[in-house]
């Protein structure tokens, strides 16, 4: 098992999401979310469709404002920044992986893994390197110059792994990663981020709604109408 380290990489208290806020259709779909995730940790946030897990992802990886709460991300508080500085802190601070990869097209595998750190400006040979050992790292060394319509599925996703990498983000967010996968393949993605996890101290919020995959993660957090109604320890870890 990795090591946890006691710093809080997500401290989020209060967490409220409301759409179309002041109009009839107002609708609030987060009611109070408090997360924390340390260094080093593996949890998975588990709930069924429309429970709000994605909405929380999208908060905590500052693709979207909560309408109410604090938020510290890496003791940084973001609850009051402006887009631009916000996209800033997000290119360097977060990994992100989709269910539908998000590559982009006709365009090879490391290129791919090469764009975010064009957006932080590392030098053309660091960029290289750095792109050919994540794809070395997630096994898809052979398959470097290939665009995304030559991968499969698995593959695809491995690619966006190693992208989400580059930047040394201090925490890699997964929205069902596994979920466009048949069950091999998403074992596969599975283990990766095991390993991720266990060899290389990546700190992992997993999202999915199955609770399967939910088991194998240290930690699991249960999600409900927009509200943590439970957290335990995932199966094989519980004493
Ligand atoms: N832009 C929006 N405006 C209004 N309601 C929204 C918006 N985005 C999401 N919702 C609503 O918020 C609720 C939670 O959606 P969310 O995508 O977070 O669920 P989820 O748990 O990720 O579900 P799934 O497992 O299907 O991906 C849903 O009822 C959804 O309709
Ligand atoms: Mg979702």
């Amino acid at each position: 098992m990795s090591f946890i380290d006691e710093t809080k990489i997500i401290d989020a208290h209060g967490i409220v999401k409301r759409y179309n806020e002041g109009s009839e259709n107002e609708l609030e779909i987060l009611h109070g979310i408090d997360l924390t995730v340390r260094k080093g940790e593996f949890v998975s946030i588990v709930g069924q469709s429309g429970s709000g897990k994605s909405t929380l992802m999208n908060i905590i990886g500052l693709l979207d404002h909560a309408t109410s709460g604090d938020y510290l991300l890496d003791g940084k508080d973001v609850s009051d920044l402006k887009d631009d500085e916000l996209s800033r802190i997000r290119n360097k601070k977060i990994g992100f992986v989709f269910q539908t990869y998000n590559l982009i097209p006709r365009t090879s595998a490391r290129s791919n893994v090469e764009l975010p750190m064009m957006y932080a400006r590392v030098p053309e040979k660091e960029r290289r390197e750095r792109a050919e050992m994540l794809l070395e790292m997630v096994g898809m060394q052979e398959r470097m110059l290939h665009t995304p319509d030559e991968l499969s599925g698995g593959q695809k996703q491995r690619v966006a792994i190693a992208r989400s990498l580059v930047n040394h983000p201090s925490i890699l967010l997964a929205d069902e990663p596994t979920g466009a996968l048949d069950s091999n393949t998403g074992r596969v993605i599975m283990n990766l981020f095991h390993e991720l996890n266990e060899r290389h101290g990546i700190t992992i919020v997993l999202i999915t709604h199955s609770n399967e995959l939910a088991e194998e993660t240290p930690r699991i957090v249960t999600i409900s109408d927009g509200m943590i109604i439970g957290e335990r320890k995932g199966s094989i870890y519980a004493a």
